[in-house]
């Protein structure tokens, strides 16, 4: 169930915006006083394909596609900030998309809005608002199936009574907040506003209603924001354009020039890697009619960041951030060097890397250890996977006797991780690995060689005749794979 968390009562937002709303453009509108931000849409089908991952070198946490693009990219700045806008027609498959990122956002949205086909011929973004059953559907799912706050973005409907009824009906679904596009699905975003209908859903219902729609006529400056409000009836105001075209007008006094306004968000482009073609993108958008002068036509030249930030006269800046980030890879790198056993909390590490040729054919360490778990009459072995999105490689944790084994070094394929994980907690615990010659190398502790190793050669063999039986045996680890 929705719990406290992020409030939507008098806040001022910058409004959910496809290829608009990305990382970059949400951290300068808090920069400059928004007080929530939405990401842009995001679609479930794609969203639940992705994989969660922690980016040290960044310090941000990707969602990363099987093609590897990352589709959302956030960090802890923006943690109790940010809103995740999906566009989902499926109440189950939003609240997978809404599991993923709930450790992530603080609050998650659903477009019923988007009038464009890509959106609508899936059942998505408007064409919600003609099965208002199904609204209900998803928004309840979500609801008791995340413990943060729920909301979603609407247009409003034909007459008054149709958005009054559907305001209701949503907020009887424990959402946190409705925000009123007051423009119906059939109307340009130049069409005048109808503010009839934001008053009359924000008369009508006691969840906060975020007013949204005025950018071109109402919201110039950041005073025309409060104006906007009062005149909406509304508890907070929503800002599409008029922050995509300057994002200074979140600040008190705002807005600020608009070159200036280019470079912080250029800054927060090169900081945090935002693809290039996004950020030239958002640049263009800022410069609007001025896309022709001598600036717009570098830009749009322009085909890297660091292209872009010579366009800005950045180049030191961007070459700044390069060098931190690679001492950062380089720091990352440096620790994943440990020869000796290294214990950090309940984790004891060190530096191994599974070579395939160093083990007789069919024989794996992790078979090794499952077999020596059951000898021991333990527990089976618990792998935990996580993945940077740096170079997309794999480290493993095996839990064996409550207690955990990694390699510091990453691997490129979550097997191997699997196996180094495993070679790591069989040679702390001084029990024999498979390794060919591995009586010779001194990695096994003389007690167990002693004692059982030769038997458990014997039983090995036994065990392992078959590569079927091998197989069967690797699987039967208990591995549970955690995207971090
Ligand atoms: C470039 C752009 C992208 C947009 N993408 C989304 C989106 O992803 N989700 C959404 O609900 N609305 C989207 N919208 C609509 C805006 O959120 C907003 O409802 C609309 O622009 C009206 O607000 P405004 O007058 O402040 O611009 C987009 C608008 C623009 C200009």
């Amino acid at each position: 169930m929705a719990s406290g968390g992020l409030s939507f009562r008098n806040i001022t937002a910058l409004a959910p915006m496809v290829r608009v709303g990305t990382l970059p453009m949400r951290l300068l509108a808090l920069d400059y006083g928004a007080d929530v931000v939405y990401c842009e849409e995001l679609i479930d089908i794609k969203m639940a394909k992705c994989q969660r991952v922690v980016n040290e070198v960044l310090d941000t946490v990707d969602f990363v596609a099987p093609d590897e693009r990352v589709m959302f990219r956030t960090c802890e700045r923006e943690k109790d900030r940010v809103v995740f806008q999906m566009g989902t027609a499926d109440p189950d498959r939003a609240l997978i998309v809404a599991k993923l990122v709930e450790q992530d956002v603080a609050a998650v949205d659903v477009n019923m809005g988007c009038p464009k086909e890509y959106s609508t011929k899936g059942g998505m973004g408007a064409a919600l608002l003609s099965d208002p059953d199904k609204i209900v559907a998803i928004l309840q799912k979500l609801v008791s199936g995340v413990s943060i706050p729920v909301t979603c973005k609407i247009r409003i409907l034909p007459s008054l009574e149709e958005t009054v009824s559907l305001v209701r009906r949503i907020e009887k679904t424990g959402v946190a907040a409705v925000a009123v596009h007051g423009r119906l699905k059939e109307e340009r975003p130049r069409h005048p506003l109808h503010l009839d209908h934001i008053q009359a859903a924000a008369r009508a219902v006691s969840i906060p209603v975020i007013a949204n729609g005025g950018s071109l006529d109402l919201v110039k400056t950041n005073s025309d924001i409060e104006a906007f409000r009062r005149a909406s009836g509304a508890s907070s105001v929503m800002l599409a354009r008029a922050a995509m075209w300057n994002a200074s007008v979140f600040m008190e006094g705002g807005p600020l020039p608009l070159e200036a306004v280019m470079e912080d968000y250029l800054k927060h482009a090169i900081r945090y890697n935002n693809h290039a073609f996004n950020t030239k993108y958002c640049l263009c958008q800022m410069l609007r009619d001025k896309v022709e002068s001598p600036l717009g036509k570098q830009l749009q030249a322009a085909q890297t960041t660091q292209e872009i930030s010579e366009a800005f006269g950045l180049q030191e800046f961007y070459q700044q951030i390069q060098d931190q980030l690679q001492v950062k890879r380089n720091s990352l790198q440096s620790c994943s060097q440990l020869e000796e056993p290294l214990v950090e909390g309940d984790v004891t590490m060190m530096a191994v890397r599974f070579e395939r040729r160093e083990y007789p054919p069919h024989i794996t360490p992790k078979m090794f250890l499952l077999e020596w778990s059951r000898k021991e009459k333990l527990e089976q072995p618990l792998y935990e996977m996580v993945q940077r999105s740096e170079d997309r490689s794999f480290q493993s944790t095996v839990t064996v006797e409550s207690k955990k084994y990694r390699s510091t070094l990453w691997e490129k394929s979550k097997k191997f991780a699997e196996q180094a994980a495993a070679v790591v907690c069989l040679r702390v615990l001084g029990v024999p690995e498979g390794r060919i010659g591995e009586e010779d190398s001194g990695l096994v502790c003389k007690r167990k060689l002693n004692g059982t190793a030769e038997e458990e050669g014997s039983k090995k063999r036994h065990v392992f005749e078959t590569q079927q039986e091998a197989d069967s045996a690797a699987s039967g680890d208990s591995t549970k794979s955690q995207k971090l």
